[in-house]
């Protein structure tokens, strides 16, 4: 088992956040970083507290196993799973907010851009998410599963296998090589419209139509 992160989350990070949740206690959604999982003490906490601090109502949205599946399902599949999850939440039918931590993130934009016929998203609090992309894969640590993740990440990142079997693979650019980003990663090209002649106007609209975007950068070791 990989390493537990820690919670992307300084104080200062906090208030922006509170004061918009406050706002009008739109219920929310958390997606959590990599390696993690709803049940773990950490973002299980900071879903509790955030809830409680803003009233609105909250929910940390699990994505298969939780960890492992951070790790090795494809992001694509994994917002397929949020989208399905967010449609059959009849609480959310009047719109929620999207919490992201980290890889977290990138799930909860492909929800927003992508997720047909979804509940609104109205405010998207995005807490250190590498939405331009991470030029290396994040920290796994020493366990077997590790040594899995870190011979596949030393094959070719863009080749089909890895970015059908390393989730982080969808969204690491290495700013060197941008021929073999743009042509082999299938995820976070399509998700930023960096295709030229692939370009989709609706996920531009729909990201536009967030009432308030909140990006908050943390110094990080994981993404
Ligand atoms: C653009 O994306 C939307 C939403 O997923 C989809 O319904 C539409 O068919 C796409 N348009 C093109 C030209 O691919």
């Amino acid at each position: 088992m990989p390493p537990r992160p820690p919670l992307p989350l300084a104080g200062a990070a906090v208030l922006p956040l509170l004061l918009l949740l406050t706002a009008e206690a739109v219920p929310f959604v958390v997606l959590h970083g990599i390696g993690d999982q709803c049940a773990n003490r950490g973002v299980a906490e900071f879903t509790r507290l955030l809830a409680d601090w803003s009233a609105a109502d909250g929910h940390c949205l699990e994505i298969g196993s939780g960890t492992w599946d951070s790790w090795l399902m494809p992001l694509q599949q994994q917002a397929d799973v949020i989208c399905k999850k967010v449609k059959e939440m009849k609480e959310l039918s009047g719109g929620y907010n999207i919490v992201g931590l980290s890889q977290g993130n990138l799930i909860g934009r492909a929800v927003l851009q992508y997720c047909d016929d979804g509940p609104p998203v109205k405010n998207f609090i995005s807490l250190a998410g590498p939405h331009a992309g991470t030029a290396s894969v994040p920290l796994c640590g020493s366990g077997i599963f590790c040594v899995i993740a870190d011979a596949l990440i030393k094959l070719e990142i863009y080749s089909d296998y890895v970015q059908a079997h390393l989730a982080p693979s969808g969204y690491i650019k290495i700013p060197t090589d941008m021929d073999d980003y743009l042509k082999g990663c299938r995820f976070l090209p399509k998700l930023n419209n960096e295709i030229p002649g692939e370009r989709n106007a609706t996920y531009k609209e729909r990201f536009s139509s967030l009432e308030n975007l909140v990006l908050i950068m943390v110094r990080l070791r994981k993404a």
